[in-house]
């Protein structure tokens, strides 16, 4: 039987299998994708960068293939058996973990512990979570960073109520951000956004680059 609750791997399971994954690109973000190929302020590896709620994988993929060392994570055990499916493990660039991203004890065991990564990028994660959970996405990105590590994130500002997605204000989100210890980069508007399902452009996605404070 499929559970109710989007806060569930088993959801997002039936999203997949159902083909009701109007998310799916079939590649990396284009905004994202040309702020790391392109931009000088961009991130650069090596560096163990993870990829919460991944997906499909374009993204880790794309980051794996830059140089870094990368990590998908997914609590949809379809999401990362289409994943690794999709992009192999890249001679061991790239790790595939089915775990839910505010389980501690899962993230450990997957070797996910404090300060383990040099970077994290965000892309239709934190849209897709309760933002009444926000507030432990922010706290867990927090403590698996390194200090001065990075956040690289698209981020959904739509208003629409209800989700997911859920939306987010744009200002709100920065203040929810440096609360939770991250110093803002980069925050701008996103111009060369894929059309959504709708094939209308969307005009609500939002760049960030953030550095986790050094203490
Ligand atoms: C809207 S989809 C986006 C997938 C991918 N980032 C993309 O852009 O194609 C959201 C993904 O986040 C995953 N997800 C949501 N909450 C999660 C959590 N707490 N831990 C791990 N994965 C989560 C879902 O299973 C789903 O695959």
């Amino acid at each position: 039987m499929t559970s109710p609750v989007p806060d569930t791997g088993s959801w997002w399971d039936q999203r997949y299998l159902d083909g009701t994954d109007r998310w799916e690109l079939g590649a990396p973000a284009p905004p994202l994708a040309r702020f790391l190929k392109e931009q000088a302020q961009a991130p650069q590896p090596p560096g163990r960068v993870l990829v919460p709620g991944c997906g499909r994988g374009h993204e880790a993929a794309l980051l794996a293939s830059l140089g870094f060392e990368v990590v998908g994570l997914d609590f949809s055990a379809e999401a990362v058996r289409e994943a690794r499916r999709l992009h192999g493990e890249q001679a061991g660039r790239l790790t595939w973990v089915q775990a839910d991203l505010l389980d501690a004890e899962a993230l450990d065991a997957a070797g996910l512990g404090s300060a383990s990564c040099d970077g994290v990028l965000e892309h239709t994660c934190y849209c897709a979570i309760d933002p009444a959970l926000r507030q432990a996405y922010r706290s867990t990105v927090a403590r698996l960073l390194q200090p001065e590590g990075w956040l690289l994130g698209l981020f959904w500002c739509h208003r629409r109520p209800g989700g997911p997605p859920y939306g987010s204000d744009a200002d709100q989100l920065v203040a929810d951000f440096t609360a939770a210890g991250f110093s803002q980069e980069l925050w701008f508007p996103a111009t060369n956004s894929a059309p959504g399902p709708d094939n209308q452009p969307r005009d609500n996605e939002w760049l960030g680059l953030w550095r986790r404070a050094a203490h």
